[in-house]
């Protein structure tokens, strides 16, 4: 059975696999991806020391370094997901940048391969690519990346070290549940990967906010991902962000951890500049408000 298995996913998708040519373009198109870092993020010096290709380039990187993190579609939304897992294609690219110039070293990245490809590091390819992003210096199993990376098991080996409420370079604004200030007396992050979410809203009048820094004014369109138990739907919940108030009604779905994706309302904010997005209960007619796992927050495109 376990050779069946092997062999029917050796036989299916490796055709998806990029080519060396399109995993230079999209490092040189990163522009296009979404950066999931607004600001360069320092790198701590073990790390920096260690990511390097100096043995291959014969180059050596000296002084401080800080990073940047780009990702394609499908990885994007899971980076800010503690427990989320990638789907197969997910391609992530680090840029690794003097801190003192800001000038390119080199950049590391990881794509996500068919399942069965390398079980010991989530199936994920490592690759390096020199500063100018013409050559790719090494793909593969790279076990001196794998060695580092089978310590985020949890977040399928991404280690999502920089994930915080930010406006992706696209213009997302991705504001999830493990990164929310929780205010009151029993609404916390529920961090079990079965749960993964604000809950134990037992109490009304506890709340929870997000601060990050809109970096694109305009409209927005709020997406959110609610659940609600049997019997306990109906609470009556408030958005308020950038001097506005948008309210909806909860959903019952079933089972508090059913999440389901709702489109709520829409926010404006006239400037770039730091905000504040809160959300509060009106009433809460059942055992619980909600569980509440993400807000994303879509710019609306003129
Ligand atoms: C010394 C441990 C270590 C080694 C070795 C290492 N990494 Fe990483 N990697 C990290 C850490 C820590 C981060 C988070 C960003 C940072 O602090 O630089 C990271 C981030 C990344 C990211 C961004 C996605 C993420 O996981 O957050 C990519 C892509 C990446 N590394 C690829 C590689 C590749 C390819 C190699 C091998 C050439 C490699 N790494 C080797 C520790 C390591």
């Amino acid at each position: 059975m376990k050779h069946a298995v092997a062999l029917i996913c050796l036989a299916a998708p490796l055709a998806a696999a990029p080519t060396d040519v399109e995993l230079l373009a999209f490092v040189k198109e990163r522009g296009r991806q979404e950066r999931v870092t607004p600001a360069p993020v320092k790198m701590a010096k073990a790390v920096a020391e260690r990511c390097s290709i100096d043995a291959v380039l014969g180059k050596r990187t000296h002084g401080a370094a800080a990073f940047h993190v780009y990702a394609n579609e499908p990885a994007a939304l899971p980076i800010f997901d503690p427990w989320g897992s990638f789907p197969e294609g997910s391609l992530v690219l680090k840029e690794k940048l003097g801190r003192d110039d800001g000038a390119t070293q080199l950049f590391t990245g990881m794509l996500k391969r068919e399942r069965g490809y390398f079980p010991e590091c989530g199936d994920w390819e490592f690759f390096t690519v020199d500063a100018a992003a013409t050559r790719i210096v090494e793909r593969g199993k790279i076990a001196r990346c794998a060695e580092c990376h089978e310590d985020y098991p949890k977040g399928d080996h991404v280690t999502k070290v920089y994930a915080a409420p930010v406006q992706l370079s696209g213009g997302r604004i991705v504001l999830h549940a493990s990164t929310a200030e929780v205010h009151g007396e029993k609404l916390q992050y529920e961090e079990k990967e079965v749960k993964n979410t604000l809950g134990f809203w037992v109490n009304a009048a506890d709340h929870a906010s997000w601060e990050f820094e809109v970096m694109q004014p305009g409209t927005y369109e709020i997406h959110l991902w609610q659940g609600c138990g049997k019997g306990s739907g109906g609470a009556e919940v408030a958005i308020g962000c950038a001097g506005r108030t948008c309210r909806f009604t909860v959903e019952d779905t079933g089972h508090f951890q059913n999440f389901k994706e709702r489109k709520i309302g829409t926010l404006r904010f006239d400037k770039a500049g730091p905000q504040v997005l809160e959300v509060k209960a009106l009433s809460k007619p059942g055992v619980a408000v909600m569980d509440l796992r993400q807000i994303v927050l879509v710019p609306v495109k003129p």
